[in-house]
Order: structure tokens, then sequence, then C-alpha cells
């Protein structure tokens, strides 16, 4: 409101402008009023609280890489921060922190990261209460999986439930998360900076999430499928050969699969139900045939323990906490009637993508992309049983055809074509690095390649054997090892052949190589990253400490990267 004289004066001054005159004066008050209000603001964002823990849980670096902009920022504008990953977390320090922030991510099948297990079990399992943590929790994920960002929900619900203050609403981020985490972050420093609100407990109010993912589905058609183990062989290990329009990916990347229910579980369902198959029903805001709905869309094997909590509830029985196949509860738990068993087919969980390292080069093979599958074998009381993608992909045939999205893994990639690689790939970890040298081949690539490979028997499992030996032959890979772990007597695996050769291999290091691990996480990877820390050491003559350090400056600088699973 202006004093009645000032405006007269201003009314005054108005009158005689012309309309250009009014638009220039109607900018330039805006001028000013913004100028105004961002000198307020920046008088709000002084913080308030002066020091906070952050702290990540991640499996390939994205919340490392929030977490620490984060802290950067806080320090920045004045707050003392403590970041740390959650596997390096004093646990016994939780109950201390006033001001505790988190980023985590969500893996396997809505599993914390390995590094956030500890953390996640100290606080579901053990009885405590906060009386003065005032927390925040970013939640990375990918809106692909069923289980979306189920950790970073977990955590927050949990810290809310043993008493802490949740300052900032939990914020759950797609693939793209850039935009989403700086919101999150602008929303923590506002609350920083306003000492009354950070007193208030915020409820968990569920975010909105805007679906970034937006990956693109290609449809590959079969090739080839062949078993690449001989006969004798314990495994079946599948190279699969799809034709594909215009793939879009890089040597590292992998393709997420989504797995059909097999035609005889599905009929098994039907039968113990008696519902129609044709019937059309809506799911997920999608309509489908129970059938399709079965065979396509919905996962029925090993059912999640909170699928069958619900599903306890509806038909009304006790059942036991645990994973279980819906064949199996149907036949100990049958569903009223059909209708009831429509009821429970909304319970379900979608079926989760399967992620495997693609095999083949873009320039290598153009038009197609390889997968290396394994068919992974099971036993659930005394019963063998298969994993549901590698006996769906064991089984397709040729001219079948195959939906799948390209999951890009930044991590993962070659360096400029004349740097040196060391890659350790035993068992199917050997797609990403038939990729490699297929790309390196084509592109005449100036590096020197050094091949570790392991399996159980040279005569049966030695995969891609054949061109393993022709790159060899014309100089593509400068040095091949390998380790037959069931050919002698003694156990041997790849970190016993990169001991043998610890000097070179660490002078490949010096001289700038880059070192790439590919395949099953644990133990071989963990033997792996030992085994290398073991040879810094000894033919670096390091400490352990020294070791350790320059390790993770080869992480930081993408000269040490891993894809295991
Ligand atoms: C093997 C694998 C399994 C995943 N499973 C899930 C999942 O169940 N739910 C989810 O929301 N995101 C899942 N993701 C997506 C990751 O959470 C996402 O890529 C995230 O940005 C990774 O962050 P990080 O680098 O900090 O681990 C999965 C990713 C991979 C590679």
């Amino acid at each position: 409101m202006l004093a009645e004289h000032k405006q007269k004066v201003f009314e005054n001054f108005l009158q005689d402008l012309s309309g250009d005159e009014l638009t220039w004066v109607n900018g330039y008050l805006n001028g000013i009023v913004s100028k105004n209000s961002e000198k307020k603001e920046a008088v709000a964002l002084k913080p308030a609280v002066n020091k906070i823990t952050i702290t990540y849980g991640t499996e390939t670096g994205n919340s490392k890489k929030i977490a620490t902009d984060f802290a950067a920022k806080a320090k920045k504008s004045g707050i003392n921060v403590k970041l740390v990953s959650l596997d390096q977390y004093r646990l016994n320090d939780l109950t201390k922190e006033e001001y505790f922030f988190t980023v985590v991510s969500t893996h396997g099948d809505g599993e914390p990261p390995a590094a956030t297990k500890k953390f996640y079990d100290h606080i579901h399992n053990n009885g405590f209460r906060f009386d003065k943590l005032k927390y925040g929790v970013l939640a990375l994920g990918d809106t692909s999986y069923p289980l979306f960002c189920k950790t970073g929900e977990d955590i927050d619900e949990q810290l809310g439930k043993l008493g802490g203050n949740r300052i900032a609403p939990l914020k759950k981020c797609d693939l793209e998360f850039d935009e989403d985490a700086n919101q999150w972050l602008e929303k923590v420093f506002q609350t920083l900076s306003t000492p009354s609100q950070t007193e208030i407990k915020m409820p968990a109010a569920p975010t909105e999430v805007k679906k970034t993912s937006t990956k693109k589905t290609y449809t590959g058609t079969v090739l080839a499928n062949i078993n690449i183990n001989d006969r004798g062989s314990n495994k079946e290990t599948y190279h699969i050969e799809l034709a594909v329009e215009e793939p879009e990916y890089e040597p590292g990347d992998s393709v997420g699969i989504v797995p059909e229910n097999l035609n005889s579980v599905v009929e098994e369902v039907l039968a113990l139900t008696g519902i129609d198959r044709n019937k059309e029903i809506e799911y997920r805001d999608e309509w489908f045939t129970v059938f399709d709905l079965l065979k396509k869309r919905v996962n029925i094997i090993q059912l999640a323990p909170s699928v069958v909590k619900k599903y306890a509830a509806l038909v009304g029985q006790t059942i036991p906490d645990g994973k279980i196949d819906l064949t199996d509860l149907l036949k100990i738990y049958p569903a009223k009637d059909a209708a009831q068993f429509e009821e429970a087919l909304a319970l379900l969980n979608p079926i989760a993508p399967r992620l495997y390292t693609i095999a083949s080069s873009p320039e290598a093979h153009s038009g197609e992309v390889h997968l290396t599958i394994e068919k992974d074998e099971f036993h659930v009381d005394d019963e063998l049983k298969f994993g549901l993608c590698s006996e769906y992909l064991g089984e397709v045939k040729i001219d079948n055809e195959i939906k799948f999205f390209v999951q890009k893994n930044k991590r993962f990639r070659l360096p400029a074509e004349d740097k040196d690689i060391i890659m350790i790939g035993p068992g199917t970890g050997i797609a990403a690095f038939r990729s490699f040298l297929a790309e390196r081949d084509s592109k005449d690539a100036t590096g020197k390649n050094w091949l570790f490979f392991g399996e159980q028997h040279f005569a049966t499992d030695f995969l891609y054997q054949t061109e393993i030996q022709n790159w060899s032959d014309i100089g593509v890979l400068t040095k091949v090892n390998v380790a037959f772990s069931q050919d002698q007597e003694d156990r041997i695996f790849v970190h016993h052949k990169m001991l043998e050769h610890a000097a070179e291999l660490y002078d490949w290091i010096q001289q700038g190589a880059y070192v790439y691990v590919c395949g099953q996480k644990d133990p071989m990877s963990v033997l792996v990253e030992n085994t290398l820390l073991q040879i810094i050491e000894q033919s670096g003559n390091k400490t352990k400490e020294e070791a350790k350090k320059y390790l993770d400056e080869l992480k930081e600088m993408g000269r040490y990267s891993k894809d295991v699973y």
C-alpha cells in the first residue's frame, strides 16, 4: 500500500505515459522487486545449523557423487560436514547424530547396495530410539524395477519409526536424477537455513515421481542360440545373437530383459484357481487376458514376503513369513474361488527385468546384440530349480522375438584407443571383454590388451576359446592367462594367475593401464580386489593404507572399474 500523497504523485506520473513507456516502467519495477527478493533469499539461506552428517550407500557411484556434491555445497555455505559411506559409518554414532542425511540407491530385486547392508540391518534389527535425530533421505532407483527405490523408502520409514524427525520429505529419483536431486538439496538447504522449520516433523508424504527413464524398448529376433559349454560340462552357457534394428549401445552396457513365465507354470495356476483364462482384467492401468497377465506381466515365482502377507490377509489364513512360489501358495492356502483369485492377482508384483552385460561390439557386430547367459540352477528343499530369465532365454528358438532395453553403464567404458587395458573376467564375465576386444580389434586400437579368464574345465568350459585364440594369434590380445579351477587337485582361480604375474601387472598399471573386472560379485570380485591390493602393496613397496589409497585413486580416475553381479 502507498500513502495517499505518494499514490497521487504516482498516478500523476503514470497519467501522461505512452503504452511503450508504461511497459518500460513495468519492467523496471519488476527488476527492482526481484533484486530485492534475491537479497532477502541470500539472507534467509544463511545456515542456522553448523554441523551435519551426510552418508551414502552406493553400488555404482551415483549416490556417492550426489552426496559429495551435497557436502561441497554445505561446506561452501559454512556448515561443518562429515561425509561417509554407509559401510564405513560407525553405527554407534547414530544415536548421537543431530542432523543426518543419506543418499542411497536400490539394487538386486529391491535390495540395499552391499555397502549399505550393515546399516540397513542395524536400524531394522536393533531396538533403539533417537531423541534428537533430524534426518532426510534421497533415494535413487529406476522406475523399470517393480520395487522402485525400496531401500530409500525403508530407511526413511524406519528412521521415523525409531523416533527420528524427518526434516526433508523422502525424494525418490529415477535414472535421470540430477534435477530431482538438486530440488531435494535446495529444500534441505532451505530447511537448514530456517531454525524454526528444523523442528517441524515432516510427514512421509509420498513424493510424486517423474518417470525419467524413458528407455527405448527394442525387439530382437533370435539369429542363434548355442550352448557354448561342451558335452560333459557342469554348466550350460548360451551364446545368443539377436538381430536388432539400429541398437544404440556401447561396449560395457547391459541389456534389461523381462522374462516370461513358463507355460507349464501358468497352466498350473489356471487349473488350481479355475479362473477364466480369457477374461480381460486391469492390472496397473493396463488391460490383459488372465493368461497374458500370468505369462508376461506378474511375478509368480518366489513371491516377496510382502505379497505373501497381503495374500494371507485376503484369504484370511495364517501363512508363515518367507518366499514361496504362487503354485505352492495356492496348493497349501487356496483362494476361495476364481473371484477371490482375481483379487489376489492385483497383489502380485510385476516381473523384474534381469540385466545381462552385452557381449557384442557395435563396431564389429552392427545390427546385432549378443548375450552370454549361464543357466542359473539352484535347490529349494532338495528340488532343482532354474532362474526364470536364464531358463526362458536358454529355450528361445531361432526367429523368436525378445524385447529388451539398454542399461547404460557409464562407469564401465573403454579408455582412449592408445591406452592399455587389463581385463579380469571369469565365467560369463567374459561377455564384457568379448565386446571390448571385438571393438578394439575393429577400430585397430593401439593400446595393449591383457585378459584373465577362468572357468571349471579347459575341455568343456573355455567360453569363446576360438575367438580368444584368434585375437591372441593376431596380436589384439597382448597377453592371456587362464585358470581352470577343477583341472588339477588344487583349485586355481584368476586371482592366483594375477599373483603369478604380479610384477608385470603392477608395471602395466604404473604405465597407465586401466583395470576392469566383470562377473561374479562374491567371492570372485572380492578376491580379485584383495589380490590387486596385495600386488600394489608388494610390488609397489607400499603399506596397506598406501595400497588402498592407490587403488581408490585409480577408481576415482576411472582406471579401476567393476561390472559385477
Ligand atoms: C542390477 C541392478 C538392480 C537394480 N535394482 C533396482 C531395484 O530393484 N529398484 C530400483 O528402484 N532400482 C534398481 N536399480 C537401479 C539403481 O538403483 C540405479 O541405477 C541407481 O542410480 C544406482 O545408484 P548407485 O550408483 O548409487 O548405486 C538396479 C540397478 C542395477 C544395476
